[in-house]
């Protein structure tokens, strides 16, 4: 499989995949380099294969390695990557991996910095474990408890045995963590009554029975997020089509900035759900006779949803509407379009001096009451 993947070039699935790592490493970064409450940044691929596609495209762990010096090399520059630690791990390809990252490393200081050697370089580490041993060692446990570390983990496996129940709850449970990992859905569901799927997923609690194939990664998705029972843990997750089969990416995180990103990328991918490349939710599609007539089906769906919260006054502050319609899995500020909506047909009230229309940033935003007239 290994040799399927990476001797040829990446397919346009892959690619997309591969986007939807960068861009979200790119918005998650900056974060966490700016905090001075974090002591250290940790960044680990535990499935990074060896570093390129058969045309020399980058995988994962080159991917990570360029997003890290930011724009215009400002964090090479500033020296922030002092703190930033990387772990690529492959049991298979970690000798190809080793050397695609030290011609990175050569070529980049040529092209950019001309120093003689990337300060990353030292901070980069490579192993060839086995990625569930790995996870089981002490070393992890302690990185992954430590409230002052920053943790971006990338789980990019094949099919879905890796990433199982127990693998989930535990980085769902970590502190300053944000996680991404790859699920093949369509297998899953082919193979929900095998006792080597049970073995890793309680696929008895998913019922793919009455669903489309382009939904069975959601029902996945939100399947993972019935094993966390925290308040402020959220989860979105990417539908990917190849061909027929449908693969996907599972996104969580314990704060709602991490959230905020996420989504933030997942919408420009795609700006109608902001959740496939498969058109989920059944929408005109550009170049389609009524295309651009009806809104998008999905925000049109949470909107009148989060409308009947708040005139029944289920959602009695801006803050947990704006945390409720991203758990719908809608970019906050749709809540925001919804409550002043409705302030204008005068069928709820926003109380207070600290009313506002933000939506971004969750975590610094005033909270305001809001009640239904
Ligand atoms: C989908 S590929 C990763 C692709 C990579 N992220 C990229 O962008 O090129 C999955 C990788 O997991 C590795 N692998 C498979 N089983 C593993 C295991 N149990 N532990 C660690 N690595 C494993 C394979 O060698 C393979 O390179």
């Amino acid at each position: 499989m290994t040799e399927k993947l990476h001797s040829k070039p990446f397919d346009e699935g892959t690619r997309l995949k591969l986007n939807i790592f960068r861009k979200c490493f790119r918005e998650w970064l900056p974060v966490f380099i700016h905090n001075p409450k974090i002591d250290k940044i940790f960044v680990y691929d535990f499935f990074a294969g060896p570093g390129r596609d058969s045309e020399g495209t980058p995988g994962s762990p080159l991917i990570l390695l360029e997003e890290a010096r930011g724009a215009d090399l400002q964090y090479c520059k500033t020296g922030k990557i002092k703190d930033v630690i990387f772990g690529f791990n492959d049991k298979n390809e970690s000798e190809t991996l080793k050397q695609n990252i030290a011609a990175y490393f050569n070529q980049c200081c040529q092209r950019n910095c001309k120093k003689k050697e990337c300060l990353y370089e030292k901070k980069c580490h490579c192993a060839n474990l086995d990625f569930k041993s790995l996870f089981a060692s002490e070393n992890l446990k302690k990185i992954l408890a430590n409230k002052s570390f920053a943790k971006f983990i990338l789980l990019d496996q094949y099919g879905f045995s890796q990433v199982d129940e127990e693998v989930f709850r535990k980085l769902a449970g970590s502190p300053m963590t944000d996680f991404i990992f790859f699920i093949a859905s369509s297998f899953v569901d082919r193979f929900k009554d095998h006792e080597y799927t049970r073995k890793y997923l309680n696929t008895e609690k998913i019922d793919f029975s009455s669903v489309k194939p382009v939904q069975r990664h959601g029902l996945i998705a939100d399947y993972f997020a019935s094993l966390v029972n925290k308040p402020e843990f959220y989860l979105h997750h990417f539908t990917i089509r190849k061909g027929s089969n449908h693969y996907g990416l599972i996104f969580g995180t314990n704060h709602t900035y991490g959230m905020e990103k996420f989504l933030k990328v997942c919408w420009e991918e795609d700006t109608f759900a902001g959740e496939s490349n498969d058109n989920k939710w059944g929408d005109e599609q550009e170049g389609s006779l009524f295309f651009g007539i009806e809104p998008p089906k999905k925000i049109e769906a949470v909107k009148a949803e989060l409308r009947e919260m708040l005139l029944q006054g289920k959602i009695d502050n801006n803050i947990n509407g704006l945390k409720t319609a991203m758990r719908k899995r809608c970019r906050p500020k749709v809540f925001v379009e919804v409550v002043r909506q409705l302030e204008k047909e005068k069928k709820i009230e926003r109380i207070g001096e600290t009313v506002n229309n933000r939506a971004e940033r969750i975590h610094e935003i005033p909270e305001y009451k809001i009640r239904p007239l």
